[in-house]
């Protein structure tokens, strides 16, 4: 059986130049994402620093711009001093976030190493949750003042002569959220998260702030809270952040899919929100959206339970990803990009072994798992101008939405390197899509390549030992008088690759 959807595409229709930054990523100090993830000094694999260059190649595939970084829950009881200077020195504290031990035997400048070998950028958060200003603007000056005053000079004696000059600073973490150590309501957050804000930046007037946003759109102080953040801080920051996980939990694959337009709708509403406040306060600025958590995240919920408290680098959060997975992930950075104009930071997480497209065993190997697909997609060929195509396309009604599209789909545009990508996802559960593109607007374009990923089995997953989800590039779009056709498979993911 088959569907038909239809669409056009044309350079001219523009949503805006796509942040590179929207390809982000996220590592906490939590499980095995450092210690066994991206470090392990004892492994085979190990560089001269302890870090797994098998991590370093696979993170270096995903071309990731962007790591934030330590946390997550952890940054809230984070003393960034714990994790500096001699190694040998370094106190272990008990994380109270995840119930673990933290060793500190990896800190700020190990991190910032580690990020130049992978050439991302580091998008650092401050600890709001037991620390606040002073913390704060230390660790600007530490990371970001050149020499001369105690905390820049004490970062050369650590060995670091040169700044790291991090740009982009989250100003804590979930503060909305009664599980976060300090957690706050919007006034005292707000409050604090402006006066952090002048500090920091009196230190460095070259940084961008990152505002908490809602944990998720179904918090009940969600709307509220971006609010009176963004009353207190607005002229302060350039982001305001969002985070969201999904999860198949009930077993409804059509409803499950569908999950992205619950993301659609968090990130327009927020959108409004900030444009609320900017109306308010008859400001020429745009506040500008970091979606700095989302992925799916359920897979391990009921195994995290069982981990025994205050171990070291305990296997937490190892969800283990599905090919249905890699489908709702394709669709969510589909619903980011088709909001490039105002999504500009986004950090799927995590990076590796937590909820992560990474995974490795402790002295073995290191694989990728389903999602990692998607991800890799759209960072490697998703570089340039995000267009707003107009699509036909037949819909469905789930448990929790209606008209949902079977095609979901966001076309971009790079026109240095003149090729154009529409990325797809065919919801339908039995029928290919036939797909039909008015491409006029881009003449002499052909189809360099269609790549699909696809699986009869949902559930099938990729492991250590076996890659059951893998996508190949067979598919048979091509181009003819400025019509291309496609057939894209029932439940695929698809890229459809054109150029000159
Ligand atoms: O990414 C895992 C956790 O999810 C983060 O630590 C926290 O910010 C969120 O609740």
């Amino acid at each position: 059986m088959t569907i038909k959807a239809n669409m056009t595409i044309d350079k001219e229709f523009k949503i805006g130049n796509i942040d590179e930054r929207i390809y982000g990523s996220f590592i906490e100090h939590l499980g095995r994402a450092v210690y066994g993830g991206i470090y392990e000094p004892d492994h085979p694999e190990a560089d001269e620093q302890g870090f797994r260059k098998d991590v370093l190649e696979l993170v270096k595939e995903l071309k990731v711009p962007l790591v934030r970084y330590p946390g997550g829950n952890f940054v809230s009881g984070y003393n960034w001093e714990d994790g500096v200077g001699p190694v040998e020195d370094r106190p272990r504290r008990l994380d109270l976030a995840w119930r673990t031990t933290e060793t500190n035997e990896i800190g700020t400048n190990e991190f910032m190493d580690w990020a130049k070998k992978v050439n991302a950028e580091v998008n650092m958060a401050v600890n709001l949750g037991t620390r606040g200003i002073d913390a704060a603007r230390n660790l600007v000056e530490y990371c970001n003042h050149t020499s001369g005053s105690y905390w820049s000079d004490l970062r050369i004696k650590h060995g670091y002569k040169e700044p790291h000059k991090i740009k982009t600073w989250c100003l804590g973490n979930e503060m909305d959220g009664p599980w976060q150590i300090g957690h706050r309501t919007a006034d005292e957050y707000g409050r604090i998260a402006v006066e952090t804000a002048k500090a920091m930046k009196w230190v460095d007037p070259s940084i961008e702030l990152v505002a908490c946003g809602s944990s998720n759109r179904h918090m009940p102080t969600f709307a509220e809270w971006e609010a009176k953040v963004l009353e207190h801080t607005y002229d302060h920051v350039e982001f305001i952040s969002l985070h969201t996980y999904y999860g198949n939990r009930d077993e409804d694959l059509a409803n499950y899919l569908a999950q992205s337009m619950d993301m659609d709708q968090f990130i327009y509403s927020v959108i409004s929100i900030a444009d609320y406040i900017k109306a308010k306060k008859r400001s020429k600025k745009t506040i500008n959206l970091s979606f700095d958590e989302w992925n799916v995240w359920f897979h391990s919920n009921d195994a995290d339970k069982k981990i025994e408290p205050w171990s070291i680098a305990p296997p937490q959060l190892e969800d283990i990803y599905t090919f249905e997975d890699a489908l709702l992930v394709g669709s969510m950075l589909i619903s980011l990009l088709r909001r490039a104009d105002r999504v500009k930071i986004a950090c799927l997480a995590q990076l590796v072994n937590v909820i992560a497209p990474i995974m490795t065993e402790n002295g073995g190997g290191a694989w990728k798992q389903s999602i990692f697909y998607p991800y890799m997609h759209t960072s490697v060929f998703g570089r340039g101008v995000a267009l707003n195509a107009i699509v036909n396309s037949p819909k469905y009604d789930s448990k929790d939405f209606t008209d949902v599209p079977y095609l979901d789909t966001v076309t971009v545009m790079n026109e240095e390197e003149d090729t154009v990508t529409i990325f797809a996802v065919n919801r339908h559960q039995t029928d290919t899509l036939e797909l039909e593109v008015d491409t006029r607007s881009f003449e002499g374009y052909k189809v360099v390549e269609h790549i699909v990923l696809e699986n009869d089995d949902v559930k099938a997953t990729n492991q250590h030992n076996h890659s059951n989800v893998v996508p190949h590039n067979n598919g048979d779009a091509k181009v003819d008088s400025g019509r291309l056709a496609a057939n894209l498979p029932k439940l695929s993911w698809n890229v459809i690759r054109l150029g000159k």
